[in-house]
């Protein structure tokens, strides 16, 4: 979207000391920052980068949001998949235009908003989780962010594992739940060989027991990896990093579907 701000829109505002908010644009009403009310009619027709200033003398910037900044102000409920390790996510799990995506759990959606702009109109996104609350949740917020829920993406409650029983096949799986080992066997039955799953785990225990179990159920372990995203300051007098940074997330293991090895095959193969 570009061209002035409209009403119904969210706006992300940045003041002077990078804080952000997220406001959804109405005529007539106003926003109370910390400094004083500011007029929403003040951005309603404005351009991006438009800079409002509060009664006490605040100013800020006004963009729409990027979708990293949309999942970090969400309303959430469960733990996102953080900003930084979506796009490692898509490029290591290989998530393409057309892709057809099977996703647990749901969570806030924030994975399911990454995963529907990737695969597009041509693909499927199918996503699981057990608590209906969860996926009310990520309903609005994915509706929120992309305008409309996308006609590619599928909500269904109930535990993943329920898809076996459906005779579907998905080339792409991405899990974000706390025993993902727990699900291979039930997955194997609509991944065809060369499929990948994605695995995100916050703890080595739990990225250990997903990788033992990938063998004997039919993947190959391709890789394990985390993200470390450190951001920099940089002004006329100093270029440096930043003193904070977010060190721990989760760790992202890929998985492959693999034929069952011939008899007499080295382990692991
Ligand atoms: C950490 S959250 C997922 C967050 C999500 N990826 C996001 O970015 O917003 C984990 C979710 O997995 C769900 N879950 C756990 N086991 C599951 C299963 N076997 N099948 C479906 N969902 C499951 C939980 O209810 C929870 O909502």
């Amino acid at each position: 979207v570009t061209g002035p701000f409209e009403p119904g829109e969210r706006v992300l505002l940045v003041d002077q000391r990078d804080r952000r908010y997220l406001v959804r644009l109405a005529p007539g009403e106003t926003w109370h920052s910390h400094g004083g009310g500011v007029a929403h009619d003040e951005l309603i027709g404005a351009p991006e980068g438009t800079v409002v200033r509060s009664p006490s003398g605040m100013w800020f910037r006004a963009f729409r949001p990027r979708m990293a900044d949309f999942v970090l102000k969400m309303p959430r409920g469960a733990q996102v998949v953080y900003p930084k390790d979506v796009g490692p996510i898509l490029v290591e799990a290989d998530i393409h235009p057309g892709a057809r995506v099977l996703e647990a759990g749901t969570g806030s959606g924030a994975l399911t908003m990454a995963l529907c702009r990737a695969v597009g109109r041509d693909g499927r996104v199918v996503s699981y989780d057990l608590r209906p609350e969860f996926q009310e949740k990520a309903a609005s917020n994915v509706e929120t962010f992309l305008g409309k829920l996308p006609e590619w993406l599928e909500l269904r409650e109930g535990d993943v594992r329920e898809v076996a029983t459906t005779g579907e096949t998905y080339d792409r799986v991405v899990l974000d739940l706390p025993e993902p080992w727990a699900v291979l066997d039930a997955l194997s039955g609509v991944l065809p060989s060369g499929a990948i799953v994605c695995g995100y785990l916050p703890t080595t225990i739990q990225v250990q027991q997903l990788v033992l179990a990938a063998d004997p159920a039919g993947y190959e372990h391709l890789e394990t990896f985390e993200t470390l995203h450190r951001t920099w300051h940089v002004t006329e007098r100093s270029v440096r990093p930043d003193h904070r940074m977010v060190a721990h997330t989760g760790f992202i293991t890929i998985l492959r579907r693999v034929p069952s090895a011939p008899q007499g095959a080295p382990q692991g193969w």
